[in-house]
């Protein structure tokens, strides 16, 4: 039901685009043989689960745990205070890190109401998106749309004040240009963005199917700029100013929690918000046992990326008659803080890690039916 809709507005749309446009040389069906895949909308919901995860992690147990527990507050300059970043910026940091990766999808944080003008939409179908979300706040706006001659597909998705703390921040802050949101209102969007290659085509009676291996790519390329993100600017800076500091027993202890927790919290938020895309940490030195590889696919893949980091590992398994995609990437030791702590932990069977090494891998799980 969903695919269909999904579908019967992507068409509508890409006829919509075309016929704007006036241009439809590169919607050539011939040039587009049948593939298998994921279909856009869908591989579109995956990202932002996990951009959604990331942030939800970010904000319940980061920002707000320790505003309540310790007044760590968040703050616009935490640059130069020994703040949080707000949740915002970590997403739009994030968003940044993964989009100079160079993977090909693209996303950000933007609004019709922004504080900051370069989080306003840039074109007019951006702006035509982020009015339909606020409109109809129970589902994304998506759209096909060619510029170079490459079709891309972009999604927003609302962004709603979840709290009573985005609205009040938002209404007193100097430079926001709308100061009446109410909680519940959508304050902006999520846009997501990544090009179709010779997929799209006029009219089709297809779905717009993405490679399973690019989404897989995609969705890692969130996860491993959540991480750096929560590695590089909360643990590895808040623990060298000596603010805070990083503990396996962080919600007891008041303290910060594991950047291999982090990823782990995220994967619980998503399980319950999308069934089976998948996530996990895993490593051939494992400190906890239970993140070590399950089964010849896992250990197979944690050799390969160890001596080739570059590219993922990939394949497919069945459960069933289920069938499902993976991929293994390197977790690498991004920060000294990774090194320092799995080198000196009792449980760490390797204790030479350097900087840059490989430690581990993430695996990252799709259904193909
Ligand atoms: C303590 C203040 C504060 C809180 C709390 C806060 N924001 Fe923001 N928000 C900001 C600032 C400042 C920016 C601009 C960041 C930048 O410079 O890019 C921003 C950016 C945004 C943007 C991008 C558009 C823009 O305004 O630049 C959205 C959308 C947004 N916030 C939504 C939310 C939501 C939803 C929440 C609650 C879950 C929230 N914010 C909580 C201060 C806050
Ligand atoms: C303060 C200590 C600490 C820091 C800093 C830290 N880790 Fe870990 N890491 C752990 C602990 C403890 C676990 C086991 C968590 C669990 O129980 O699942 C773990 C788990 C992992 C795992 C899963 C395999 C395993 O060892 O159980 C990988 C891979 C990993 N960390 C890589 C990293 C990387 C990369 C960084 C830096 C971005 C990092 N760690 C930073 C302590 C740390």
């Amino acid at each position: 039901m969903i695919k269909k809709i999904g579908f019967l507005l992507i068409s509508v749309v890409i006829t919509a685009i075309v016929f704007f446009n006036g241009n439809n040389k590169q919607a050539n069906a011939q040039n587009f043989p049948q593939r298998s895949g994921i279909p856009a909308k869908l591989a579109a919901d995956y990202i932002h689960s996990v951009i959604q995860a990331g942030r939800k992690v970010y904000s319940d147990h980061i920002v707000d745990r320790l505003g309540k527990k310790i007044d760590l507050k968040a703050t616009e300059d935490w640059k130069h205070e020994d703040t949080l970043l707000l949740p915002a910026q970590f997403l739009l940091t994030s968003s940044q890190l993964s989009n100079r990766r160079g993977v090909g999808m693209r996303y950000s944080l933007m609004s019709l109401w922004a504080i900051n003008p370069k989080n306003g939409p840039v074109s007019a179908n951006e702006k035509l998106g982020l009015e339909q979300v606020v409109k109809n706040p129970d589902k994304p706006f998506t759209w096909v749309v060619q510029t170079h001659g490459v079709w891309y597909f972009q999604a927003i998705y609302p962004d709603i004040a979840v709290n009573d703390s985005c609205v009040s921040c938002h209404n007193n802050h100097m430079k926001s240009p709308k100061k009446n949101f109410h909680k519940g209102d959508v304050m902006g969007g999520i846009m997501i963005n990544f090009p179709l290659g010779g997929f799209a085509r006029k009219e089709s009676k297809e779905q717009l199917l993405i490679a399973p291996e690019v989404v897989a790519d995609y969705v890692h390329s969130v996860l491993e700029s959540d991480r750096t993100v929560y590695a590089k600017y909360i643990v590895n800076r808040l623990t060298e100013k000596k603010v805070l500091t990083v503990k396996e027993n962080w919600m007891k202890e008041d303290a910060l929690m594991l950047p291999a927790q982090f990823l782990l919290n995220a994967s619980a938020v998503r399980e319950k918000s999308l069934r089976g895309l998948d996530f996990k940490l895993i490593s051939l030195w494992p400190i906890n046992d239970k993140n070590g590889p399950a089964n010849a696919f896992e250990r197979e893949g944690l050799e390969s990326i160890v001596v080739h980091p570059i590219r993922p590992y990939i394949g497919q398994t069945s459960v069933g008659r289920k069938k499902f995609f993976q991929a293994i990437y390197p977790d690498i030791a991004v920060t000294p803080a990774c090194v320092t702590c799995h080198n000196n932990h009792p449980r760490s069977s390797k204790k030479d890690f350097k900087l840059d090494d490989v430690m581990g891998g993430i695996v990252v799980t799709l259904p193909l039916n």
